[in-house]
């Protein structure tokens, strides 16, 4: 008898509804990749450094070239200045760079701080460190960050919190002042920060993304994450990098070297490449997904579903309230699959303790028009 390191986890609500989505033909709003394509240039490349030869390791830090262009987009994003040789490393995938991260502080007996709903790649990372997640819930208004509960949560025994901006699956948004007050409750404290911003470029409303990245005194406890896949629509390649100061990224790169040792050569080559002949890229990303936001969000208008506009990423939250209230979330969703042909995430997932009557599903607006519109129509005579 195998005796489970996890014995919580099992499949993923994300690969059953894709499943489902798949056996039952119905739209997949659930899982959070694109239906369309990387920009053209990006893919070309691959094709041209792969016949170039580049196919063999890479460093074990990440291509020189790419972690310079990551260097480069943060000081014009957030005005930081990181060294791209001892501050930034290139993983396969923002969660190899968030698992890295904790197998690298987190000990035995060691508390974890996640606030929930919550991505679900964090607390088995953690217990595999032999560390335990003590779940904080967000306000069920808006999604922010309650101080209140947080300073209850801190023990001596914390040794990290995992903050996620912009958030997977709410939209809400970290402020720069919500990160003064963070860094003004655990300054006398021992506890690392793994910032988790892989969807740091999709920020609505001429709101600016408030970056561990620019908060000086954050970062020096900070191992803060992205994902090229998230940023350049290309959520396959499972190419992500991590950012942290260079005493944090040495013990880093010490756990790395053994789960990957290197991330996929010619995909590097190729956003190198592109990173640099192709900066406003990321500018554009804000109003390129408001737009799918705001076309998604007016569609959906006259359907009895209730939401607000998401402040960020790419996913939209709805409230089914006057629909099924009698049905939970994900008796929802497997309904709302099956009998309406929309597949959907519902958000119960992401705690650890649902709160009661809550009934929310969340959608992935990064969906062709054409998409967006099927899905809508669907959704509108429900
Ligand atoms: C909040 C969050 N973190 C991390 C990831 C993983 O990113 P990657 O595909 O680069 O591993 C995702 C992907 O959905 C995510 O939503």
């Amino acid at each position: 008898m195998i005796t489970s390191k996890l014995p919580n986890v099992g499949t993923t609500i994300f690969t059953t509804m894709s499943q489902l989505a798949a056996e039952t033909g119905a739209l997949n709003l659930s899982q959070g990749f694109p239906d369309f394509n990387g920009p053209q240039a990006l893919l070309d490349a691959v094709g041209k450094h792969v016949a170039n030869g580049h196919n063999q390791y890479s460093p074990m830090t990440g291509l020189p070239a790419l972690r310079q262009q990551v260097a480069a987009k943060i000081a014009r994003s957030y005005g930081a200045t990181v060294s791209p040789d001892s501050e930034v490393t290139i993983t396969p995938g923002a969660t190899a760079a968030i698992f890295c991260a904790i197998q690298a502080v987190i000990r035995n007996g060691d508390e974890v701080i996640v606030f929930d709903p919550s991505y679900d790649s964090y607390e088995p990372s953690v217990e595999l460190a032999g560390g335990r997640c003590v779940h904080v819930q967000l306000s069920l208004e808006g999604f922010a960050l309650d101080f209140e509960k947080l300073k209850a949560a801190l023990s001596p025994r914390t040794r990290m919190i995992i903050l996620n901006t912009p958030h997977n699956p709410t939209g809400a948004l970290i402020s720069g002042a919500e990160l003064d007050q963070l860094a003004e409750l655990i300054r006398d404290r021992d506890i690392y920060l793994v910032s988790d911003e892989v969807y740091e470029h999709l920020v609505f409303d001429g709101v600016a993304h408030a970056s561990v990245l620019a908060h000086e005194e954050l970062y020096q406890r900070a191992f803060v994450v992205s994902s090229f896949g998230k940023t350049y629509h290309v959520t396959g390649w499972k190419t992500g990098y991590v950012v942290a100061p260079s005493a944090l990224t040495a013990e880093l790169r010490k756990v790395h070297q053994y789960v990957n040792f290197c991330g996929v050569t010619p995909l590097q080559y190729a956003l190198a490449d592109f990173m640099a002949e192709h900066p406003q890229h990321v500018e554009a990303l804000p109003a390129f997904y408001q737009a799918k936001r705001d076309l998604f969000c007016d569609l959906l208008a006259p359907s009895r579903f209730s939401f607000t506009r998401v402040a960020g990423t790419y996913f939209q939250l709805v409230d089914y309230s006057q629909i099924r209230p009698d049905l939970d979330d994900v008796a929802m969703s497997l309904w709302m699959t099956r009998e309406h042909g929309v597949a959907t995430i519902p958000v119960s997932v992401f705690y650890q303790s649902p709160p009661q009557g809550q009934r929310l599903v969340r959608l992935c607006f990064a969906k062709r028009e054409e998409t967006l519109q099927q899905a809508a129509e669907k959704l509108c005579v429900i």
